[in-house]
C-alpha cells in the first residue's frame, strides 16, 4: 500500500495513530491535575516501564492536558551526563518570565526571580559553565545553602507560591527520571514534599525505567506517601489490535485475524513493535487487506529496522566486558535471571562483574525485577544479543578476555 499514507509511527516519542489501551492513565492524570489546579491535595505519580512501552507518548498528552487546564507546565527529559539543577534552572526561568508578564505586579514572582537567583549563586559554584541570565539582586540566605536537598524545597516554594499568587498552577513533567543521581532524586523528592505540605500548586509527573523505584532509595517512604508509581507495560490482545485496526480502517484498510494473531506473538503486545510491524506490513501489503502472509514477510524487514535502530543505539553505547555481561545473560534465556547464573555463565565470581552490572544499570540497560535478579529494560534485547554475538564467537570471548 502507499507508503505516504502509512498512519504507523515507530518511533522514539512517536505519537501512535490510536493510542490504545492508556485510557484510564490518562484519565487518572486529568483528575489528579484537576484536583491540583483547584487548591486539593492529590497524590501524584511516575509512570514506570520498559523502552518502548509508550512512557514518553503518555507524558506528552498529560502536558496537553496539563495545558488545556490552565497550567503552567514545564516538560524535560533527564540525562546521563546533564545534572538535575542544570536543567531546571533556565525552565523555571522561563516559567517565572511567564508569570511576570501577566497583568499587575506581583511581589511574589519578584520574590521567585530573587529565590532563583540564590540557587543559582549556590550551583554556580559547582558547575562554573552554566550560563543563566538573572538582572536580578540574590535572596540571600534563601535556597543557596549549596545542599541541594535543602535548596531545591526553597526554590520549588518560592516558585510555586508565585504561581500560586497569580492564580495558576505548575505541571512539572520530567522524562527518563533513572538518569538521576540518588542525591537528586531525593532532592526532588523533598521539594516535592515541601510544596504538597503547603497546598501549593505545583505537581510532579514523571516517568523511567524501572530502576527509578530503586533510586527513590533514602527519601522511600516521602516518595510512597507523594506518589504512586504505575506500571506501563505491553498492551493486551485486544488492545494491540485496536492500536493496528482503528488506523488501518480509518484509512479503508483492514488486517485479518490470522494477521493480527501474528503481529501479537511477534511483538509480545510492545507498543514500539506494534507501530513497527504495522509500518512494515503495511508498505508490503499488496491489498489493503493485510493477510497473514504479509506479516510473515513483514516480520524479517521489522527485525532488521529494529536492530539497525531501536536495538542498534543502545548496544553501541556498550563497552567490551559490558557487551559480554548481556550476552551472559541472553544466553541463559529470555526473561528474568538470576545474577549468580550470569556471573557462572562467564565463568567468574558475582563480585567480579558487579561493577559492569551496575553500570549497566546506570546506562538504563538491565535492571534488578527483585533481589538477585537481572533483566534487560529493552524487550527482546535478549535475542538481539543472540543474533549480534553468534553462540561460537561469545565462547571465543569467553576464553580470550577478562570480564571486567
Ligand atoms: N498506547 C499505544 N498504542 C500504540 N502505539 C503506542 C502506544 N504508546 C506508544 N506507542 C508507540 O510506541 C513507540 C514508543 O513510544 P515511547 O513513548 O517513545 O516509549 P517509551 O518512552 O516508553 O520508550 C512509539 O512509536 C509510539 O508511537
Ligand atoms: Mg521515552
Amino acid at each position: 500500500m502507499d507508503p505516504i499514507k502509512n498512519p504507523f509511527s515507530p518511533g522514539a516519542g512517536t505519537p501512535p495513530p490510536e493510542l490504545a489501551g492508556r485510557k484510564p492513565i490518562l484519565d487518572r492524570a486529568k483528575v489528579c491535575l484537576g484536583r491540583i489546579m483547584a487548591g486539593k491535595s492529590e497524590k501524584s505519580f511516575l509512570l514506570v516501564g520498559l523502552r518502548g512501552v509508550g512512557k514518553t507518548v503518555l507524558l506528552n498528552e498529560i502536558n496537553k492536558i496539563a495545558e488545556e487546564q490552565g497550567f503552567k507546565s514545564i516538560l524535560l527529559e533527564a540525562h546521563e551526563d546533564k545534572r538535575l539543577p542544570i536543567l531546571l534552572l533556565p525552565v523555571l526561568r522561563q516559567i517565572l518570565y511567564q508569570l511576570d508578564r501577566m497583568e499587575g505586579l506581583s511581589e511574589k514572582v519578584k520574590r521567585g526571580f530573587r529565590v532563583l537567583r540564590s540557587f543559582l549563586n549556590a550551583v554556580k559554584v559547582k558547575y562554573q559553565d552554566i550560563e543563566v541570565g538573572l538582572d536580578i539582586d540574590p535572596e540571600t540566605g534563601t535556597a543557596d545553602s549549596g545542599d541541594i536537598e535543602s535548596d531545591l524545597a526553597a526554590l520549588f516554594e518560592a516558585v510555586a507560591e508565585a504561581a500560586s499568587d497569580r492564580n495558576t498552577a505548575i505541571a512539572l513533567i520530567i522524562d527518563e527520571l533513572q538518569y538521576l543521581n540518588e542525591l537528586e532524586m531525593s532532592a526532588l523528592i523533598m521539594a516535592v514534599h515541601r510544596v504538597s505540605q503547603k497546598q501549593l500548586p505545583f505537581v510532579l509527573i514523571g516517568a523511567g525505567l524501572p530502576q527509578l523505584v530503586a533510586l527513590t532509595g533514602k527519601s522511600k517512604s516521602y516518595a510512597e506517601r507523594l506518589f504512586d508509581f504505575p506500571p506501563i507495560g505491553a498492551l493486551s490482545r485486544q488492545d494491540a489490535d485496536e492500536a493496528l485496526l482503528e488506523p488501518a480502517r480509518a484509512r479503508n484498510a483492514n488486517f485479518e485475524d490470522a494477521a493480527l494473531k501474528e503481529v501479537y506473538e511477534q511483538t509480545k503486545g510492545y507498543p514500539y513493535f506494534i507501530q513497527e510491524w504495522g509500518y512494515q506490513a503495511w508498505n508490503l501489503s499488496p491489498t489493503s487487506n493485510i493477510d497473514l502472509l504479509t506479516v510473515q514477510k513483514a516480520t524479517q524487514q521489522a527485525i532488521n529496522r529494529l536492530d539497525e535502530s531501536f536495538f542498534r543505539v543502545r548496544f553501541d553505547r556498550l563497552t567490551p566486558s559490558e557487551k559480554r555481561y548481556l550476552r551472559a545473560l541472553a544466553q541463559l534465556g529470555d526473561g528474568s535471571q538470576r545474577s549468580g547464573d550470569i556471573a557462572e555463565e562467564l565463568g567468574v565470581k558475582g563480585q567480579t562483574v558487579a561493577p559492569t552490572r551496575n553500570n549497566l544499570i546506570k546506562k538504563g540497560m538491565i535492571y534488578s525485577p527483585s533481589h538477585g535478579d537481572t533483566d534487560f529494560t529493552v524487550p527482546l534485547f535478549a535475542s538481539f544479543m543472540r543474533r549480534m554475538i553468534p553462540v561460537e564467537k561469545f565462547e571465543t570471548e569467553k576464553q580470550s578476555g577478562p570480564t571486567t
